[in-house]
C-alpha cells in the first residue's frame, strides 16, 4: 500500500488535457550551417557539435507534443555514419515514434548537404528520449498518439519495444 503511493505521487497530479496528436503535428525540422569554430583544425565537425542539434530539435518536438516542459532524459543509438564537414548545411529532421506515460521517444535523422555540388548524405541518427514536466518539475502525462499511417504504426511499434528496453536497463 504504501509503495503504491510513492509510485503515485512521483507522477503528477496535473492533468495534461491535451488530445491525442499525430505525429505529423510536432514533426520539426532545423537547418544549420557547419563553421570552422564547430570543427577540428581537419574540417570535421564535432560530434558533439552535431549532438547538440539533435538534441535542440528533439526538444522543439517533445515541446510541441506535450506542450509541456520537457527534458532529455537519454540519448541511444547515436551514430555518426559519415563525416559532416566546415561549410556544409545540416538539416536535422526530428519526428516523435512512441509515448509511455511522461517519457517520449523521439527519432532524429541528420542529413549534411555540400552546397556547391547539392550532394546530400544521411551523416546521422539517434533516439533521443524526453519526459514531459509539470509546472513544479514533476514528470507529468505526455498526450497521447494518434497513428495516421502505416509509418506512424510501425514507428510505434518498434519505439516500444526500444523504450521498454531502455525501462529494463534502467531498473538493472
Ligand atoms: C526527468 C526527471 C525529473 C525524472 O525523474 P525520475 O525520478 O527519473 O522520475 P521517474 O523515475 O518517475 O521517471 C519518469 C519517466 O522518465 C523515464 N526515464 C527516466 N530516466 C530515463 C532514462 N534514462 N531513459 C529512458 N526513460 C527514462 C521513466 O521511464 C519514466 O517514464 P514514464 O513516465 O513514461 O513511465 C529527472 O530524471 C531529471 O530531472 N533528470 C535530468 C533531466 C535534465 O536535466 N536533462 C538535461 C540534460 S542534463
Amino acid at each position: 500500500m504504501e509503495y503504491l503511493l510513492v509510485l503515485r505521487l512521483k507522477m503528477s497530479s496535473e492533468n495534461n488535457q491535451i488530445r491525442e496528436k499525430s505525429p505529423s503535428e510536432s514533426h520539426a525540422e532545423v537547418i544549420v550551417r557547419m563553421f570552422p569554430s564547430d570543427a577540428n583544425p581537419a574540417g570535421n565537425v564535432f560530434g558533439g557539435e552535431i549532438l547538440k542539434h539533435i538534441d535542440m530539435v528533439a526538444g522543439i518536438v517533445a515541446q510541441r507534443h506535450s506542450q509541456s516542459n520537457a527534458v532529455t532524459v537519454s540519448m541511444d543509438s547515436v551514430n555518426f555514419l559519415k563525416p559532416v564537414f566546415v561549410g556544409n548545411v545540416l538539416t536535422l529532421n526530428a519526428r516523435i515514434n512512441y509515448v509511455h506515460k511522461s517519457s517520449m521517444e523521439i527519432e532524429v535523422k541528420a542529413e549534411a548537404e555540400d552546397i556547391v555540388t547539392g550532394i546530400k548524405t544521411v551523416t546521422g541518427t539517434a533516439f533521443v528520449t524526453f519526459v514531459s514536466l509539470d509546472k513544479s518539475g514533476k514528470p507529468m502525462h505526455a498526450p497521447q498518439l494518434s497513428l495516421k499511417t502505416d509509418d506512424d504504426r510501425t514507428k510505434f511499434e518498434e519505439g516500444k519495444i526500444r523504450m521498454e528496453k531502455r525501462i529494463k536497463n534502467r531498473k538493472n
